[in-house]
């Protein structure tokens, strides 16, 4: 396995990686958990080669949120991958990443709005200008990113499309379900910043959310299944409910009324020092 710094190494490794059959690149930003080894796994049975980012974006963090704070374990991360046969690891330096002067922002309108975008104002922005990068750097045939940031996975879909930054075939960003704990809870490199008291709690989330989807289902109204939702997680440890709203799964469009298209349950909640986010599928 490769682990690269730099863009001129980078470029003979993707290069000779790229002749040889097809690669997938999974972008990460490390702390890597089986969420991530998931997606790893998952681009080897789809493609011959795989390449995985590992770089923390200052570019998607907020100036009050967790950048200095997000934990960082190279030499671990790459145990782990090295362990999963991984071909290649780009892990790119601030500097390399933005040199001095650099001004160029990307922006997709719609799907970044609202959710995510209303409660971290500039994140996608941060997150669409790295991942078209890594796109032209890594130059990949596909790439994975997981349901567990479900807006996330619609903005570059959006992007990838308007951009013509893939190939246009239906896997071209493949999504990935989310992989869960035991009790249910998403796994996050964010869990980290849980105590033990707050994550035994933690996993009210997804069985408040997973209560919700049932009453949905069943014909109860959104909105009423809603305040619920946030009145449970409020009276069992979480501090707020950034949001938690009904939306149509692709476009996003805030539903408020059920739909006969696929609908998604999107929520974000704080508790202790982290703010956990999660989505699960609402049938029509
Ligand atoms: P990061 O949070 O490290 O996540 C990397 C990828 O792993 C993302 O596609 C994310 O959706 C996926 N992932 C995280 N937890 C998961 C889980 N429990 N189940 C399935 N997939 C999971 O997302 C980012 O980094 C960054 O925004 C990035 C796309 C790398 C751009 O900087």
């Amino acid at each position: 396995m490769q682990l690269i710094h730099t863009l001129d190494p980078l470029r003979n490794t993707v290069d000779s990686l790229g002749a040889a059959g097809s690669l997938a690149l999974v972008p990460t930003m490390g702390a890597l958990h089986d969420g991530h080894l998931t997606l790893v796994r998952e681009a080897k049975r789809r493609a011959t080669h795989v390449a995985v980012s590992i770089f923390v974006n200052p570019l998607q963090f907020g100036a009050n949120e967790d950048l200095d704070a997000y934990p960082r374990q190279l030499e671990r991360d790459c145990a782990l991958l090295e362990a999963e046969g991984v071909e290649l690891v780009w892990a790119p330096g601030v500097d390399v990443m933005y040199p001095e002067g650099f001004a160029t922002n990307i922006s997709i309108s719609g799907v970044s709005e609202g959710l995510c975008g209303a409660s971290r104002p500039g994140h996608f922005d941060g997150v669409a200008t790295v991942v078209c990068k890594l796109f032209n750097q890594v130059r990949p045939d596909m790439a994975l990113f997981g349901e567990k940031d479900w807006q996330q996975l619609a903005v570059i879909r959006r992007m990838a499309r308007d951009l013509d930054l893939v190939r246009p075939r239906a896997d071209a960003i493949l999504g990935v379900p989310t992989v869960r704990e035991a009790d249910g809870l998403a796994m996050s490199s964010r869990n980290a910043y849980l105590t033990e008291a707050e994550r035994g709690r933690a996993a009210i989330l997804p069985e408040a959310m997973h209560a919700a989807v049932s009453a949905i289902e069943s014909g109860i109204a959104p909105g009423e299944a809603l305040s619920q939702l946030a009145r449970t997680l409020l009276s069992e440890g979480f501090l707020s409910v950034d949001y938690a709203e009904l939306r149509d799964a692709e476009n996003l469009r805030l539903l408020e009324a059920r739909s006969n298209r696929p609908m998604r349950l999107l929520v974000a909640a704080r508790i202790g020092k982290a703010r956990l986010i999660d989505n699960m599928a609402v049938s029509p």
